[in-house]
């Protein structure tokens, strides 16, 4: 008798792997065979529902080591000098399903869950420092204009390009969406930001602003469009095999994390408004201060159950991190454990990839494949007299910031040098250098080329005309000229370039 031998989901050794339980050779197949019931029911549910953003992607696991001292800024025990924590990471691509080729011209998602003493503190950020939109509202019609027409099911620029001119906000985003930025050469030679600002508080309860940033260690590495059509068609899965690959042979990438951090009192007075998504803060403004190094070194043993169930959320902070008050934040922290609760389960947080190091106190009970209870004579309620976890708010370390205004929908209060399409124009005449601009007047030809409506192309013209005005009239001449290819013409409408 074999030692490895097939049983059922409840232990009970089969029959045969090949050959269901039938009344004679080629008779009936008998419904009582319940190893064979059994195994294609369980097949029938193996899918969740993919991730609604950001459903392809890849990633590892690794170690955060603290090598700067910011104790100045933040109490949380994860940013301590010298301090080593383990993570898991995951990238992603926004736009695509499941199987969409890695190659695609896409933003990047850089999620890093850090497993600290003090509770799971997560930055779900991308390889862009900023964002298409400044509200959270507006993220359901973003992504659907994005994604696919109802009726064909094809991706669409006329309905991207709407979007986008019609939400000017989105300028700087796009800048660096159609710029080399969106093909980066793997997910090991890309940067990840933050993105939004957060808020730190320190020891004695003072409170910074904060802006995170990953550089690669590896260098930062982008791929021409022609080079990135033809990898989607050879391999969809290029970027997740390259990560994979290089920590199987001992390559481990890692990113030096710096952080750019604001005082308090700062952030009224400041040029920008510094809880808008789609600004930066300049460097000279607030230079990067060192904070650590993140590697990854361990790859997952099994991708559904670590990478696919794994969930991040900007909701997860701990003691001496916080949010701020930017809008698209504030709808984040709702949006992520919402869609988590959906796609793997109520219980989401006790599979062991979303578990925390730290222990789990609190007067939550039950929900579906709850596997975790405390023992019996635990209370099951607060206040209680008996002993049960009481909340403290000292070492719950929590931030906060003055509101006092009447409740009403507006846009976030504009500071002297806010305007949608300055930091746009900054990032194309003072960052791309002469072939980077030349790359990216193709990649908008080709892109805005796609677009059928008159009315819409137009728009697109006047965008980028309002981003930099050299660049608009160079992309109204090639348009007229006929100058884009249909190849090009494709371009981001889910055809790599
Ligand atoms: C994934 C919502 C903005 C980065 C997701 C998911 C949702 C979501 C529901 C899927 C979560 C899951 O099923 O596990 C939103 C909403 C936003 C927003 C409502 C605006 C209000 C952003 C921004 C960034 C971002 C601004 C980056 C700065 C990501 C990343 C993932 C993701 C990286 C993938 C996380 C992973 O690797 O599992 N988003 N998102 N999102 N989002 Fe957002």
């Amino acid at each position: 008798m074999s030692e490895n031998y097939t049983t059922t989901q409840t232990g009970t050794p089969v029959a045969s792997d090949a050959h269901s339980l039938s009344a004679g050779a080629d008779g009936a197949v008998a419904l009582h065979d319940r190893y064979l019931v059994e195994k294609l029911a369980q097949f029938n549910r193996e899918r969740i529902p993919e991730r609604i953003v950001h459903a392809k992607g890849g990633g590892a696991f690794g170690e955060f080591t603290v090598t700067g001292d910011v104790s100045r800024f933040t109490r949380a025990a994860v940013f301590q000098p010298g301090t080593v924590t383990e993570t898991v990471q995951r990238f992603s691509s926004v736009a695509g399903e499941q199987g969409s080729p890695d190659t695609w011209r896409d933003v990047r998602g850089f999620s890093v869950k850090f497993y600290t003493s003090e509770g799971n503190y997560d930055i779900v950020g991308n390889n862009t420092p900023v964002f298409f939109i400044r509200d959270g509202i507006k993220f359901p019609d973003f992504i659907h204009s994005q994604k696919r027409l109802p009726g064909s099911g094809l991706r669409d620029a006329d309905m991207q390009w709407d979007f986008w001119t019609l939400s000017p906000e989105s300028a700087h985003q796009v800048t660096y969406l159609m710029g080399d930025r969106g093909i980066p050469r793997s997910w090991r030679h890309m940067p990840g930001y933050g993105s939004h600002t957060y808020q730190w508080i320190n020891a004695e309860g003072a409170r910074f602003w904060v802006k995170y940033h990953f550089h690669a260690l590896q260098g930062n590495e982008q791929m021409e469009g022609a080079e990135a059509e033809a990898i989607a068609g050879a391999d969809a899965d290029y970027y997740r095999r390259d990560l994979y690959e290089a920590i199987e042979r001992g390559d481990f990438p890692s990113w030096k994390v710096s952080v750019q951090v604001m005082p308090y009192d700062e952030a009224a007075t400041y040029r920008f408004n510094p809880f808008d998504l789609t600004k930066v803060w300049p460097h000279e403004d607030y230079p990067l201060i060192e904070l650590g190094v993140h590697t990854l070194n361990r790859n997952p043993e099994n991708f559904f159950a670590q990478i696919e169930q794994a969930a991040f959320s900007p909701a997860n902070t701990v003691p001496g991190i916080d949010i701020s008050p930017d809008k698209m934040l504030m709808a984040r922290v709702f949006s992520y454990p919402d869609a988590q609760r959906y796609r793997v389960g109520t219980n989401y947080n006790e599979l062991p990839v979303n578990a925390p190091v730290a222990p789990v106190h609190n007067y939550s009970q039950d929900g579906s494949t709850r596997h975790g209870f405390s023992p019996a004579s635990t209370p099951v309620y607060a206040p209680n007299s008996t002993g049960g976890p009481v909340a403290d708010e000292a070492r719950a370390g929590a931030g906060s910031w003055e509101s006092d205004g009447e409740l009403l929908r507006s846009a976030a209060t504009l500071h002297p040098a806010d305007d949608d399409f300055g930091q746009a124009g900054t990032l194309y005449r003072e960052v791309f250098d002469d072939a980077a601009k030349e790359r990216f007047l193709e990649t908008i030809t080709g892109a805005v080329g796609g677009v059928k409506s008159d009315e819409i192309r137009e728009r697109a013209i006047g965008y980028w005309t309002k981003v930099d005005a050299t660049l608009g009239a160079a992309l109204r001449a090639n348009l007229a000229s006929g100058e884009q290819t249909a190849d090009e013409a494709a371009e981001y409408v889910g055809v790599a370039d």
